[in-house]
């Protein structure tokens, strides 16, 4: 911690904070973050331990009198209430959610469930809980959201901004899009003291094998094909998790309610290049790789349905208004991530399950 956040720990408000999801991939990185900044704040943990939640990514943190793990659902209103009851609770940081397009293309029922229902549960909770409290002014709720609400650019467009208008193209991004209207119509009506951030694709510790970058690290482990869709020459804007978890701490603490913020690593890549990346990577770093260079490994498959060619984000409100900016670029982000995996084993290997095998069998027919 710098000396000017050692501060700032000391001089806020203690918070009392829910965080959903905080067993997934940036929610668990983000409860990393909070307890070691914030180390006199208390943290509920909600999560529902789907394929994509792993309590062992909290056990540290568990460790710790100051959070309580709940393993439970967003959709459980009865739960819910309870928990914001007796845990008195100010703020919530809202990270539960189906995550991956790929599932939502195969099965799209549970995004609807949990992204659009499990984020009404909560919100309507939340709202009924605060104006219980007298409509406290320091409450908030945080929807934690994507880019991908804003659909997909061509070429020579500009990057998203928070006004560019919504247009969602997978079910997976139409469910969260659903939520962030939700969430959005409950400060506009209700004055509930809401934030909304939308974030660029994350990467770093953590991450479960089905997204890219642990996907292609773990393949070049074993030495399996590495599939790219299509051309492979599909953009996405790369953000290290732990500059998304900054980014929100920010917004959490300092944000406008009602305000919606863009988060973005200003890191433009192409699919393919990335995976070069990864490869040379790992032919660096790895010292026994069964395929070298790794490189070799690359196969081009059927693209994805309707995948959207190009995300950008244009952050500059979140610079200019809080100050926000990202520590690591994509070089040096991915270096760490790739370290991780080399080391955290442990961490990963179990969870190439029969079910996860299973699921990669029916989306990768074709490698
Ligand atoms: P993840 O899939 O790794 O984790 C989701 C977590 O939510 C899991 O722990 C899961 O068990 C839990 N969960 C799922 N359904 C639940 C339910 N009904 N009740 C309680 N818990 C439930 O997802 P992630 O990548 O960590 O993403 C977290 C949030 O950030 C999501 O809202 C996602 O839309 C958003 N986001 C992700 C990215 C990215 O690149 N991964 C980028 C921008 C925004
Ligand atoms: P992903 O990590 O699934 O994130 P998102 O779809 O939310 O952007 O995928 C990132 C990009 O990588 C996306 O353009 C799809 C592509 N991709 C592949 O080419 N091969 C793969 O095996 C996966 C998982 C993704």
């Amino acid at each position: 911690m710098t000396l000017v956040e050692h501060e700032q720990a000391l001089s806020r408000k203690p918070r009392t904070i829910l965080i959903t999801g905080g067993a997934g991939f940036i929610g668990a990185n983000f409860v990393h973050h909070w307890c070691q900044h914030y180390p006199g704040d208390r943290v509920v943990v909600l999560d529902a331990l789907t394929y994509a939640g792993n309590r062992k990514t909290l056990a540290e943190q568990e460790a710790q009198a100051n959070l309580r793990f709940v393993h439970g659902d967003i959709c459980d209103r009865a739960l819910v209430d309870a928990l914001l009851q007796e845990e008195a609770i100010d703020t919530v940081a809202h990270f539960a959610a189906e995550s991956h397009v790929d599932r939502s293309i195969l099965g799209p029922d549970a995004f609807v469930r949990t992204n659009i229902n499990g984020t009404f549960t909560l919100v309507e909770a939340f709202r009924q809980h605060w104006k219980a409290h007298n409509q406290p002014a320091h409450f908030r709720f945080h929807h934690v959201s994507t880019d991908e609400v804003y659909g997909s650019l061509g070429p020579n467009d500009p990057a998203f901004t928070e006004t560019t208008p919504y247009a969602p193209n997978s079910p997976y991004s139409a469910s969260k899009a659903g939520s962030d209207h939700l969430v959005r119509a409950y400060y506009h009506t209700y004055g509930l003291p809401t934030l909304i951030t939308n974030c660029s694709n994350n990467y770093g510790p953590y991450h479960f094998p089905e997204k890219l970058v642990p996907l292609m690290c773990i393949n070049i482990l074993m030495g399996k094909p590495l599939p790219v869709y299509g051309d492979g020459q599909n953009v996405r804007d790369w953000l290290y998790v732990g500059d998304h978890c900054s980014a929100l701490d920010v917004v959490i603490n300092r944000g406008t309610p009602g305000e919606t913020y863009n988060i973005g690593g200003n890191n433009e890549v192409k699919n393919i290049d990335l995976v070069h990346m990864l490869c040379q990577l790992l032919d660096e770093l790895a010292p026994e790789l069964p395929v070298r260079p790794s490189s070799k490994l690359i196969t081009f498959v059927t693209d994805r349905a309707g995948h959207d060619r190009r995300y950008a984000i244009d952050a500059t409100k979140l610079k200019t208004e809080l100050g926000w900016a990202p520590a690591q670029t994509v070089e040096t982000g991915l270096r760490q991530t790739v370290e991780w995996y080399l080391a955290n084993r442990d961490w990963w290997q179990p969870l190439l399950s029969a079910e996860y095998q299973a699921y990669y069998e029916q989306v990768y027919t074709s490698v």
